[in-house]
Parts: structure tokens; sequence; C-alpha cells
């Protein structure tokens, strides 16, 4: 990662440096600009909102305005002022957002030394600490670039002092930024997998890459191959690989920090390639389907997170790793495999191959007794149609489950939506030759079959919640600054972080 904190305490009148960040509000007297910060002169206030009012720069989130050469505050050569709206209303997730601007408003001005005045943000309040790590986080996040495959790629460092009045407030702002750099790294790791095509990520490479990215995290992880996973009886998600060039891999991550604790499980959607299958895809857009395995890549960002947290729980993180391909022994409409619980299921389309490799991997969480499952799953277009690229769609039958994910959601700053889910899309979803079949031919709905065919691999006694992170799972224009406007997002990993922090 290209930006580097330290920590400095003193008071913005000694403070002295290059370029000064203020994060500035529209609350001040008449809706004016208003820049909140101990120390700092009526005579710097009064200049930097003379300047501002000579620019469309209002304060509002997304927007920033950079003064070079200014002498508004003493010490500083330039002062970013970074837009945070009404200052009321200026939560973690908008803090997390501006913050992003604010890196982003420094790279376009090519900044390598920066001071960010952290009490430029109201930081009273019980949620202080999340606001502090929201600042951090908008600064990591921000910095993923993908330029994975570019041949030139962005080599400049920043770095960055947060600034403190007070050296208490600077020390416990130090073990939030160890905790925000932990989280951030795993997420900036998931996307940096989710971004790479099919040629360069396969079962096998995603395996390795997981291994190795474990490594001294206290993770165990267990890789089962081909030969393995047919012996485990897993016939669906055996099935789905038989078209690919690369055989499949089940990757178990277990972190152990809790004890006694019964674990928590994450399964994820880890298919590397999904052209469809022998129900192939149209080519329009089908370069998307590397972004098949974000599920699977977020699962093992949420167990490295975690591990690196050191949280006190037991968790156990499983991914099924599978290309969709139409080889000769490819899947073809009609096929009829048996999952790991003995359930038989018609393959009547290949293209709905995620709930088959997901069918196996659910039966083998069930079967490690945890307090809950949860997955993620980039499971069904319908999805994408339902809530867009706003709200990852999540189902559960379980109430207190429920509960556990929308408060998680919130504390995390990711948009989740509850999503129904019935006994009458499970009657679709049952077979005319087989227990089950892969899809239905009634329209509608279609996420909800998709959810209602997983919970049948299920134990109905462990709660669990599945997450169709069809729209959310890459990003499709520079919706929120903390992401490119392209490329694999990371959602739901700080979700199932703050889901797993509920059972410390
Ligand atoms: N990976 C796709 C789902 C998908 C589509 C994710 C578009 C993101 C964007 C999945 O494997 C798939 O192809 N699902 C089918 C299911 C259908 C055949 C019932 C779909 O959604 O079209
Ligand atoms: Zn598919
Ligand atoms: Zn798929």
């Amino acid at each position: 990662m290209a930006v580097e904190f330290n920590f400095l305490t003193k008071s913005i009148n000694n403070a002295s440096g290059s370029t000064l960040v203020l994060f500035a509000s529209t609350t001040g007297k008449d809706k004016k600009l208003a820049v909140q910060l101990k120390g700092l002169t009526k005579d710097s206030l009064s200049v930097l909102s003379d300047l501002a009012s000579d620019s469309p720069f209002k304060g509002n989130l997304n927007d920033s305005l950079f003064l070079r050469g200014t002498s508004a505050v003493q010490g500083f050569k330039n002062v970013a002022l970074v837009g945070i709206g009404d200052l009321k209303k200026a939560d973690h997730e908008i803090i997390r957002r501006a913050s992003a601007v604010a890196l982003k408003t420094l790279k376009a001005h090519g900044v390598t030394e920066a001071t960010v005045a952290f009490e430029s943000i109201s930081l009273a309040g019980k949620d202080k600490d999340s606001k502090i790590a929201a600042i951090f986080d908008g600064f990591y996040l921000a910095d993923y670039s993908s330029d994975l495959f570019k041949s030139k790629k962005e080599d400049k460092k920043l770095s960055v002092s947060a600034l403190f009045g007070l050296a208490s407030s600077a020390k416990s702002a130090q073990k939030i930024h160890k905790d925000s750099l932990a989280l951030c790294e795993s997420i900036n790791f998931s996307r940096s997998l989710g971004d790479t095509p099919g040629n360069k990520m396969n079962p096998v490479k995603l395996a390795e890459a997981a291994k190795k990215a474990a490594e001294g995290t206290g993770l165990k992880v267990t890789v089962w191959d081909d030969a393995r996973i047919k012996k485990e009886k897993m016939g669906c998600f055996h099935s789905v690989s038989l078209g690919g060039g690369v055989e499949p891999r089940l990757i178990i991550m277990e972190y152990k920090g809790g004890g006694s604790k019964k674990p928590i499980c994450y399964v994820g959607k880890g298919l590397t390639f999904d052209s469809g299958g022998i129900c192939i895809k149209p080519g329009a857009g089908m370069d998307e389907m590397k972004f098949d395995m974000c599920g699977g890549a977020n699962v093992i960002g949420t167990m490295l997170a975690i591990a690196k947290l050191k949280l006190k729980v037991n968790v156990i993180g499983i991914v099924p790793a599978s290309e969709n391909m139409p080889g000769p022994m490819a899947n073809k409409p009609g096929d009829i495999v048996t999952a790991r619980n003995g359930k038989t299921v018609e393959v009547i389309n290949t293209d709905a191959e995620g709930r088959l490799i997901l069918s196996d991997a659910l039966v083998y969480a069930s079967e490690q007794e945890p307090q809950f499952i949860v997955d993620a799953a980039t499971l069904t277009g319908a999805m994408v149609i339902a809530l867009g690229d706003t709200h990852t769609g999540f189902f559960s039958r379980d109430d207190k489950l429920t509960q556990k994910i929308k408060k998680a959601a919130s504390s995390a700053g990711e948009l989740v939506w509850e999503m129904p889910m019935h006994e009458e899309h499970a009657k679709d979803m049952k077979g005319a030759y087989a227990d089950l079949q892969n899809v239905t031919a009634r329209k509608g709905a279609g996420s909800a079959h998709g959810a209602v065919f997983l919970a049948e691999f299920v134990d109905s006694k462990i709660p669990w919640a599945h997450f169709d992170i069809a729209g959310t799972a890459w990003n499709t224009g520079h919706r929120i600054p903390y992401n490119n406007a392209k490329g694999a997002s990371g959602c739901m990993i700080r979700t199932f972080v703050e889901l797993a922090k509920q059972h410390v």
C-alpha cells in the first residue's frame, strides 16, 4: 500500500508541513462553509471561507478544494478542504467516503506528504472510535488501484501525519489504526483476487494464494484436490469442474481464537470463471464473469481480517473453487448429480452452477456444527435486477440472525436488504427426475429460487443466511469514493467481520 500513517500530537498552531487536510462542513452560520478545529485562528477561518466562497466548493460530500500556495494556515504551504456535508449527519460511512475523497484529492495534486487534522471532524460521542477508524479506512480502501496488470504502476508514496491535539487521542488512534490497516489490507487483497482474470486465476491458483496470504496469521489452511472432493462425495461441486481445464479445489481456512466456542462458518462461491458451461453465456459482458469468485475471495478476506485482528472467536471459511467451462466432460442439461447429503439434482441449466458448488460446501459447513452459517455468492443476475449495485440482498429464515446481520451491516457502513424466501419458491425447485432441479421454468424471483435451493443443503437447525452479491461484488461506476470505478469491491467483508465481533 502506498499510504503510510504516522502520529503527531500538536495543536494546529504549532504544527507545520506541506499540505494540511481539513474536513469542512456545510453547517456553519447561514449554511456557509465551516471548519471545526480547535486552535485554528479566526484569521485562518476567514481566509479559508473567503477562498472557498470564490469557488464552487460548498463543503458537500464528494467535493474538495485544493488551495496551493496559500498562507491561510500558518506553517502549511497548501490546504486541502474536504467536504463532509451536514456535520450532524456525518456518521462513520460519510467520514469513510470523505476520507477517500481526501486521498484522491491528494493523489490528483501529486502530494507526497500531508497532515490530516483528525479533529476537524467531530470526534465526540460513543461512535468516536468508529469515526476515527473510518478516516483510516477511507484512505486505505481508496488507495487500492487496479493497475495489477498495467506495465507501468503507480509508485508514488504518500506519507500522512495523523494530527491530534491531545496525546491520549493520538495513542488510542494508533490501536484503531492498526485494526483498520488489518481490515483494509484484507479487503484490498480480496479485491486483487477478484480483479485477476481467468487466465491468471483458477481454482489451483486461488488455493495457493489463500495459503500464501494466510502465512503467519495463525490461520490453518487445508486444500482438497479433485480426488479428495470426489472421495468426499461432493458430486454436485465436482460435476461443475468437469468442463474446465483445471482441477477444482475446496479451500478450508480455520481460525481458533475462541476457546471452546462453536465456530462461525463463512462459505463463498469461488467460480474463477463462469462461461455458463454448455448453456453458454452471450459474449457481451462475459469478461465480468472473472468476478464470479468474489464470494470466495471475500470469505478469504474475512478470514484473513479476523485472524489479523485476533478476534476471540472460532471461524471456518469454506470456498469451493471451480471453473465453469463447456469442455467435453462438462455437465449437460438433464444430467443428474448427487450431493454430499445424498440429495439428487437435475442440472437443467449448466449456468446455474454456483448453487451446485455451494450445495456440497454448505453440507460440509453444517457438519461442523457451527453457531451459524453465512454464505456470499454472485449467484443470480436476478439480484442485479432487483437491487442494482447499491444493496446486497440477503435471505434467511432465522429472525435472530437477520437482526444480527442488519446491525453488523449498519456498523460496517454497508447496505444490505432482507429478501423473501418462501415454501412456494421451494416447491418450484422440486425435480421431475431427481429430488431437485437446479432451475425452475417459473418466471421471476430468480434470486429466491437460488436461495431456497441452497437451503436444501443446510441443516435446518443451524441459523443460516445467504448473501447474493451479484450486484455489489464489483463496481460499475464512481458510486462510492473508496471503490474504483471498475473492479472488485470486497463487499460484505466489513459486515462479516462485524458479525464475528458480535460473538467475541
Ligand atoms: N454467475 C452467474 C450470476 C451472475 C450474473 C452474477 C450476472 C452477476 C452478474 C450465475 O452463475 C448464473 O449464471 N446464474 C444464472 C441462473 C439462471 C440460469 C437460473 C442467471 O442469473 O442468469
Ligand atoms: Zn452461471
Ligand atoms: Zn456463476
